[in-house]
């Protein structure tokens, strides 16, 4: 298969690439750099560096090579950004992913989105289902929902396409860990509590999540890749093992042998998140390394 990455210089996308590299796939990556790094990806694939908000970079990257399939994987992420950068965190995730679906549509490849649980924003009611209503606080309380809602409109616009005729399926990876997680300021939880030290738990850590190993992540992002008909339909590629922040904190603070402290909570942090995912049935996927396995691996 032709095969077009988007971001695939990042942390999910890297990992990606090297798994469809790995089973014969032809490969482009098309990313800017501005948070991935050109060493993460893999030689066996075509690199290509420029803007997904840019469709002359789109052409760039497909108009020799006509992808059978669009992972769309470029966005602006980690949430520091999302109240620092706002604006540019709508522009990037929403400019790119409609330049991604007009790639899709002029050069007929299937699109992969890849959306977020954060798309929900505060919903309290879990598991989240592809049925669940998305809730966003006020806008001038904080801007932490730029993320999430820029995912909410990057699914309406790809549920619009796919109505229109397109294949178009979503993935929703719900807090993935593994190598290359990068654990500076704008990282996620896991690397940087790796990282840390004193590892800082934001508020009182009771708020959950259900964090799912990277490789997990990848073999279901193959079956969605893999499978037929599956327009129009959202996967939540996650686990719904929880755990909450602070016992993870310990759990880590424990392996690291480092202090643990409470800091501010973050604006808009909702208290749980825990995907609904019976719909993963439907590509025969679940993910099955537990926490303390996946740790242990990491470390
Ligand atoms: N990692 C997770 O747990 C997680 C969870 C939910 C959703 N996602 C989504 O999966 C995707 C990948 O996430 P990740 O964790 O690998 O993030 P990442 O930051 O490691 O990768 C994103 C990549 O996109 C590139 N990029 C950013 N702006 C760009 C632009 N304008 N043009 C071209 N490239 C650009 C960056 O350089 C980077 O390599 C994102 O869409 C993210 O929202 C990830």
């Amino acid at each position: 298969m032709r095969i077009l990455v988007t971001g695939g210089a990042g942390f999910l996308g890297s990992h990606l690439v090297d798994a469809l590299v790995a089973r014969g796939d032809e490969i482009v990556v098309l990313d800017d750099l501005s948070r991935g790094d050109e060493s993460q990806v893999n030689p066996g694939a075509k690199f290509i560096q420029g803007d997904v908000r840019s469709f002359s970079d789109w052409k760039k990257a497909c108009e020799d090579f006509n992808p059978d399939v669009i992972h769309h994987l470029a966005a602006i992420n980690g949430t520091r950004r999302f109240h620092k950068e706002a604006d540019l965190v709508v522009d990037v995730n929403v400019n790119g992913t409609r330049m991604s679906l007009r790639a899709a549509k002029k050069y007929k490849a299937t699109l992969i989105f890849y959306s977020s649980p954060e798309a929900f924003g505060e919903q309290e009611n879990m598991p989240l289902r592809n049925e669940s209503t998305s809730v966003f606080t006020p806008a001038h309380l904080h801007q932490r929902h730029s993320y999430g809602a820029s995912k909410h409109i990057g699914e309406l616009l790809c549920q619009f396409e796919s109505r229109k005729g397109l294949d178009v399926r979503i993935v929703r990876p719900c807090n993935v860990y593994g190598p290359r997680l990068r654990g500076d300021d704008n990282g996620q939880v896991v690397s940087m509590m790796m990282e840390s030290n004193p590892i800082v738990v934001h508020g009182d850590g009771l708020q959950t999540r259900s964090l799912t190993w990277i490789y997990d992540v990848i073999e279901g992002l193959l079956k969605v890749n893999d499978s037929s008909n599956l327009s129009g339909k959202a996967f939540n590629l996650g686990s719904n093992q929880e755990i909450s922040m602070v016992d993870l904190a310990t759990i880590i603070g424990e392996l690291r042998g480092v202090e643990i402290v409470h800091g501010e909570s973050n604006h808009g942090d909702s208290k749980r998140r825990l995907p609904d995912i019976s719909m993963n049935d439907e590509i025969d996927w679940h993910a099955k390394t537990s926490l303390e396995d996946g740790l242990a691996q990491l470390l």
